[in-house]
């Protein structure tokens, strides 16, 4: 019964009969779009490896978040840079930082856009590791209490949900305890499950002001060879209390997220990093490829291989788009 019976160019003839037997749309429900929060006021700073993306200070960053909720997106994810770092990171919970005072801000004036914060210290320690260092490594159990009180500090101010993304064993059950202990029990957690040690993470440390100043992070992010150990991490988050988890970054490790969704039977999200963002902007402006064609097969993938939700620096232009 193959050729010449059966022959699948016929559904491809044209625009209408392609549309009729696509299997994955897009929409502006699929996106969390990210943002950096800076101090001070009328602060737009480009990030040179990231054209598009700058870090805003909290009035700019009303301002996009609007833009983004106008688009229909349901969800931004914030990410902090504080005035000054020291070797705790206790910028990370200071009910006045640049984080808190964005949240409050956009919960004030846009209700219905949900707030997820990025919780991790890298963005707030001198040395720009994810934790509390001890001798020459982070110091996982010492680190877990900092993640906790940021965490508070963030539901505090009404953040929505908290992503913890710095990969400390046990922080999921850490920080479920620390909300549900002060009545925060309603505040779901999204994961970093899987994150790898990759270097797609290039152009975000110069948006977020995070490059580890010695050593990487290799000691607590995943190596980039282990798919059975990415389902691990996924089933202790989820053991621990976790409502979503997140396979980090998206393009390389499509086969994770398929397995993710497969195995577990749970929301899934995906990160589409600073890198895969820096690439198709790079070859974008360079007139190597059609950028828009580009993002939306890219993007389309992450949905197919069985993302739920889909973190990328695109989010509200593509949701426009789609409009
Ligand atoms: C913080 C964090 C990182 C990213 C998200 N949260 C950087 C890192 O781990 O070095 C990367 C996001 C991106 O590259 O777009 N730990």
């Amino acid at each position: 019964m193959a050729f010449p019976i059966n022959r699948l160019r016929r559904l491809r003839r044209n625009e209408t009969l392609r549309r009729m037997v696509r299997e994955t749309r897009l929409a502006p429900d699929d996106f969390i779009q990210p943002y950096f929060v800076c101090p001070g006021r009328g602060v737009n700073k480009p990030v040179a490896a990231m054209p598009g993306v700058a870090q805003l200070s909290v009035d700019n960053v009303l301002r996009a978040a609007r833009e983004t909720h106008e688009a229909d997106v349901p969800a931004i994810i914030l990410f902090g840079i504080p005035e000054r770092k020291d070797d705790r990171g206790s910028g990370a919970w200071d009910d006045d930082g640049p984080v808190q005072r964005a949240i409050r801000e956009i919960k004030d004036h846009l209700p219905g856009l949900a707030v997820i914060t990025d919780v991790c210290m890298c963005e707030y320690t001198d040395h720009g590791h994810c934790g509390v260092i001890a001798g020459n490594d982070v110091d996982n159990d010492a680190t877990l209490e900092l993640l906790v009180r940021e965490a508070l500090s963030h539901v505090r101010a009404g953040a929505d949900m908290v992503a913890p993304s710095d990969m400390m064993d046990g922080r999921v059950a850490a920080i479920r305890t620390g909300l549900d202990n002060q009545q925060f029990t309603h505040i779901p957690i999204l994961a970093y499950s899987a994150k790898f040690a990759s270097a797609f993470y290039g152009p975000f440390r110069e948006a977020a002001e995070s490059t580890p100043q010695f050593g990487d992070r290799r000691s607590y992010q995943m190596d980039p060879p282990n798919g059975d150990e990415a389902m691990r991490e996924i089933a202790l988050d989820l053991d621990e209390g976790a409502d979503i988890v997140m396979v980090k970054p998206a393009l390389p490790y499509l086969d994770l997220i398929y397995r993710a969704k497969h195995e577990f039977n749970v929301p899934v999200a995906a990160y589409n990093v600073s890198g895969e963002y820096a690439m198709i902007r790079a070859a974008g402006i360079n007139g190597w490829l059609d950028e828009e064609r580009a993002t939306m097969e890219v993007l389309t993938a992450i949905k197919r291989a069985g993302a739920d939700m889909i973190l990328t620096y695109f989010a509200t232009q593509v949701a426009q788009r789609l409009r």
